[in-house]
């Protein structure tokens, strides 16, 4: 048996979407890779989600060291969400040698440096398509395809719950909770949703794209956060008569002599091209030295987006373990400063 072994960490709404993908997408996924994935253990607290995918009771546990101590389990991804265990967990995978994947915003934002250099003690991958953006690619394009260029902004829609909040109110007259209580019911929202209408979320995900984009750390106390709870239907609807749309930016800007990091909601003229990306939808505008204006667009948040995102690491893990290129890929993004040519952040 030649198979990928993986270890899931919570089968909630992105969980769940990975083992469908697998389940549709097997034969095109092993065409690819020319290996079998499975899922060998998930680690779930509430066994009714398993039952209803059908997933055999012996796959369940509740015990993460089932994982860890599992040899035939190589690579773990992790979809529990928050901070803890899903740091911890993911640093005892990657010093143990077992590759990871995440979707977790949360850890990459404020503990990249440590998950990478886990990775590095354990000659591991470690990889987080899915934690920005939901199915859009924007990860590995910054960090490898417009890795020659030297990033001069980057403006993003990069909360699904948000965007689908101000998308209804300008189109509908709707009030604020029970639009937020259909984008839950929709499993965009974080499971604690004030994250997404604060904006934490957003600033979240800009300082992973900033610590890409600029090759230097930023966490989410470098960056300003404004949410979206103060717009009323009234400021919607003034901002239409005057020719914008509100939306909710993340934008990160080099200034060369320091990063700008911030999310606010901002007055978008009607032409502008982010200005159209509507509902869960999320889209990212880069301007890079070399290619000039490139956007991203896709659909932000979503069980079966997010799963897409998620499962192209996997398969990427498993390309890199068949050409013996583990743990090449390591970010010097995330990491001390002092390696970082960029220096000094400052936060306006
Ligand atoms: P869910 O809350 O739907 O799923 C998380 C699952 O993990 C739940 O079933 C939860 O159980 C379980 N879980 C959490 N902690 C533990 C624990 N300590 N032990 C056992 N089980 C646990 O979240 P999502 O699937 O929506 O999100 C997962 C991750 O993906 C998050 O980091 C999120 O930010 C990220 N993400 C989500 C997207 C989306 O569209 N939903 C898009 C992009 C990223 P219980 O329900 O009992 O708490
Ligand atoms: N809650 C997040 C959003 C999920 O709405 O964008 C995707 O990261």
């Amino acid at each position: 048996n030649n198979a990928i072994g993986v270890g899931l960490l919570g089968l909630g709404t992105v969980g769940s979407g990975v083992v469908k993908l697998l389940e549709e997408n097997a034969p095109r996924i092993f065409q690819l890779i020319g290996r079998r994935v499975e899922i060998k253990r998930i680690l779930e607290r509430n066994p009714e989600k398993a039952r209803l995918l059908g997933i055999p009771p012996e796959v369940l546990t509740n015990r993460f060291e089932d994982i860890l101590e599992d040899d035939d389990i190589q690579v773990v991804i992790e979809l529990l969400g928050g901070i803890e265990p899903a740091r911890t967990w993911m640093l005892d995978a990657l010093r143990r040698g077992k590759h990871v994947v995440t979707a977790n915003k949360d850890v990459v934002a404020d503990y990249g440096k440590e998950l990478f250099e886990a990775a590095a003690a354990g000659n591991a991958d470690f990889y987080f398509e899915a934690s920005v953006g939901g199915g859009i690619p924007i990860i590995h394009a910054l960090k490898e395809n417009l890795s020659a260029n030297k990033i001069e902004e980057v403006i993003g829609i990069v909360n699904g719950t948000t965007n689908y909040i101000l998308t209804r109110m300008a189109e509908e007259s709707v009030d604020f909770q029970s639009v937020l209580r259909s984008a839950q019911e929709a499993g965009y929202a974080e499971s604690d949703p004030t994250a997404d209408i604060e904006g934490h979320d957003a600033a979240r995900k800009i300082a992973i794209l900033a610590s890409i984009a600029f090759n230097t750390r930023v966490t989410t106390k470098d960056v300003f956060v404004e949410g979206i709870t103060k717009i009323a239907p009234e400021d919607i609807n003034y901002a239409r008569e005057l020719g914008y749309v509100i939306k909710l930016l993340a934008i990160a800007r080099d200034n060369n002599e320091d990063i700008e990091v911030r999310v606010h909601p901002a007055f978008l003229p009607q032409e502008h091209p982010l200005a159209s990306v509507n509902g869960v939808f999320n889209a990212i505008f880069v301007r890079g030295n070399a290619v000039g204006e490139t956007m991203f667009y896709g659909q932000g948040a979503g069980q079966m987006p997010t799963a897409s995102a998620v499962f192209g690491d996997v398969m990427e893990i498993v390309r890199n373990l068949e050409s013996g290129s583990t743990g090449r890929f390591a970010c010097t993004c995330f990491l001390d400063r002092k390696i970082c040519p960029i220096g000094q952040i400052h936060s306006k």
